[in-house]
């Protein structure tokens, strides 16, 4: 079981220590969503996000969760960043091209995760599984933070967990709090992405040790 923060609801101008903060509450991975403007209506982050979190944080794992539909031109970037994680979206790219960025994914070290939105069947995992180190099930429509976690994720996460078996990561993105963590948990999710939830009351770390407590 692991929380990976995501940063997008932090505040941006403190971030340094917002990340500090959950660093010392034992967060081993970070999420950071990287979005175009074009493949979700919103825009975030870029790579030198990345290298700077790297430099400053080398110990921490960086999962990208790439929210674009111009691969070519953003995963080499974010690969030469320093990402340790890539999460590619199914809807964002045809299939010649999703396997060609699995494959150079792999090819440079990098581990790689297929993201769903909520509107995917399930079953399109199916062919990559052989690439992936994780599946992403969003929770919610991708785009925005503080959205409410959409019920019906419970059965997707579920059938999601029946085919990858019992030794493979699924983590849910959306909506993520100390009620739903328990729901996403017992439907088969083992990471889960936390973003507005810790930011809710400055206290950063009291908001992880109350959701692992959920969670153990
Ligand atoms: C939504 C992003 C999420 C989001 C999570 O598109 O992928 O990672 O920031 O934030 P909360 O936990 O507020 O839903
Ligand atoms: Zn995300």
């Amino acid at each position: 079981m692991m929380i990976a923060p995501s940063i997008l609801n932090a505040n941006n101008i403190d971030l340094k220590n917002d990340i500090e903060n959950a660093v010392e509450a034992g967060i081993s991975r970070f999420h950071i969503d990287i979005m175009d403007g074009h493949f979700v209506p919103n825009l975030s982050f870029g790579p030198q996000l990345i290298k700077d979190f790297k430099r400053e944080f080398p110990m921490t794992n960086a999962e990208i969760h790439l929210m674009s539909n111009a691969p070519d031109k953003l995963v080499p970037s974010f690969v030469e960043a320093g990402a340790d994680l890539i999460e590619l979206h199914y809807e964002a790219m045809d299939q010649p091209k999703l396997y060609y960025w699995l494959d150079y994914l792999a090819s440079n070290g990098v581990d790689t995760a297929l993201a769903i939105s909520p509107d995917t069947s399930v079953d399109v995992i199916k062919q990559y599984l052989p690439l992936l180190k994780q599946v992403l099930v969003m929770t919610v429509k991708p785009g925005f933070g503080g959205q409410s976690f959409i019920p019906e994720s419970i059965d997707r996460i579920k059938a999601v967990r029946e085919i990858v078996g019992p030794d493979f990561d699924i983590e849910v993105d959306g909506g993520i709090n100390d009620q739903t963590i328990k729901l996403a948990k017992d439907a088969g999710a083992n990471i889960f992405v936390v973003g507005s939830y810790l930011y809710e009351n400055g206290n950063i770390s009291g908001q992880v040790h109350k959701l692992e407590k959920i969670i153990k």
